[in-house]
């Protein structure tokens, strides 16, 4: 679904627009008070600070799901974070749970790139060139069509934690893997495990063909042609700007970012590993950090003996994850104290079977 057809829908009340930032906060309190365990509302790391403070669990991708997948008792589970996630959630919860994204506006552009259509057509395509020898792997950041795909495939969902668990248990199982929808993610994996550059290539899901033609034979990893539009915007050149002026800033960055970027920054990881890095270095560390703001802006916040700061100083936080703010967050708490809860997302049974199928071969495997 495009998150664009939802446009019309997103119109908060009057009465809600109209109060005050602590009168939202107090009703947001008093609304937790009352659903107390009925109520569960898991926040992803990038999103706002108005919005993570009510969150019952942050974490990343990874953390999330595994929370999402733990929680039987809770009726409503008010995602704060991005429409993937809440699929995710709702495929992992049970039946009887009500998932429900504050705005459904709130989509991300990574997973926009990987169409079911796209994928299904080049299936096709590379089971023609190479034959049963290839196993698809998704990350989180894809519709729940995708992580299907995967599932019906005998493949996996993967998470930026537990990346290179995953393509190992893939490599098991098949010579090659279809990696969606993050040509970054999978590429700096599947580096970093040893794959040669020239055994990767890029499958362009516009024009219908590989980027570059070549000795196609020795392909053992095809990357969907994908990326963050909020990581990609971290560059070489940031590296060296900050090696020049703050030679003694340590560097670390999201594998959502370009391999050269991942290559000459000091470490990378998701963003659980961004956090407890920097958390658990020494007092007085200075840390360039390449990932979504709000998460970089918070750190600095918290760890007040350390000097953090973004890798980019132009950047912006990612505006999809942004969308979910404290006026929506209340409306979305507002409609189930309504008995009518609204933007609920549900993902049909038939999809759901084999997405889960997908997410459980990697929450059985990924660490
Ligand atoms: P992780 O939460 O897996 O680090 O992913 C980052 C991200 O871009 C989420 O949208
Ligand atoms: Fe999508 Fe990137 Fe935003 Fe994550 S940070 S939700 S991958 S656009």
């Amino acid at each position: 679904m495009n998150i664009l057809d939802h446009f019309q829908l997103n119109t908060i009340p009057e009465s809600l627009r109209s109060m005050s930032k602590a009168d939202m906060e107090n009703r947001v309190r008093e609304i937790k008070e009352v659903l107390g365990t009925r109520l569960f509302m898991p926040g992803h790391y990038y999103q706002k600070d108005e919005v993570i403070q009510f969150a019952d669990a942050t974490g990343d991708s990874l953390q999330l799901a595994r929370e999402a997948a733990k929680n039987k008792k809770a009726d409503y589970i008010v995602f704060c974070g991005v429409h993937f996630m809440a699929e995710t959630a709702d495929i992992l919860s049970e039946d009887n749970q009500t998932v429900l994204l504050p705005d459904l506006r709130a989509g991300c552009s990574m997973a926009d790139m990987a169409d079911i259509n796209q994928v299904e057509l080049a299936w096709t395509e590379l089971q023609k060139k190479f034959g049963d020898t290839i196993l698809p792997l998704t990350y989180v950041n894809s519709t729940a069509a995708i992580k299907a795909f995967c599932g019906k495939h005998d493949g996996a969902a993967v998470t930026s934690s537990n990346a290179e668990a995953m393509l190992e248990w893939a490599f098991e199982k098949k010579e090659r893997i279809l990696f969606l929808p993050d040509q970054h993610l999978g590429r700096n994996t599947a580096y970093d495990m040893g794959v040669k550059l020239e055994e990767m290539a890029v499958w362009d899901p516009i024009n219908h063909r590989f980027e570059t033609e070549g000795d196609l034979e020795k392909v053992r990893v095809i990357l969907w042609k994908g990326h963050c539009s909020v990581h990609e915007k971290f560059t070489i050149d940031n590296v060296r700007e900050i090696r020049k002026q703050q030679p003694d800033a340590r560097i670390i960055v999201h594998p959502e970012c370009s391999l050269e970027v991942v290559q000459a920054a000091d470490e990378a990881g998701s963003t659980n590993k961004i956090v407890n890095t920097i958390r658990n270095s020494a007092p007085g560390s200075k840390w360039a950090v390449g990932t979504e703001m709000n998460l970089v802006n918070r750190i600095a916040a918290e760890e007040t003996d350390k000097t953090v700061f973004s890798l980019n100083q132009n950047m912006c936080p990612c505006l999809t994850m942004n969308r979910i703010d404290l006026p929506n967050l209340l409306w979305s708490l507002e409609s189930i104290m309504e008995q009518k809860p609204q933007h609920v997302i549900s993902v049909d049974a038939h999809t759901q079977r084999d997405a889960l199928t997908a997410l459980n071969n990697m929450l059985n495997r990924g660490h």
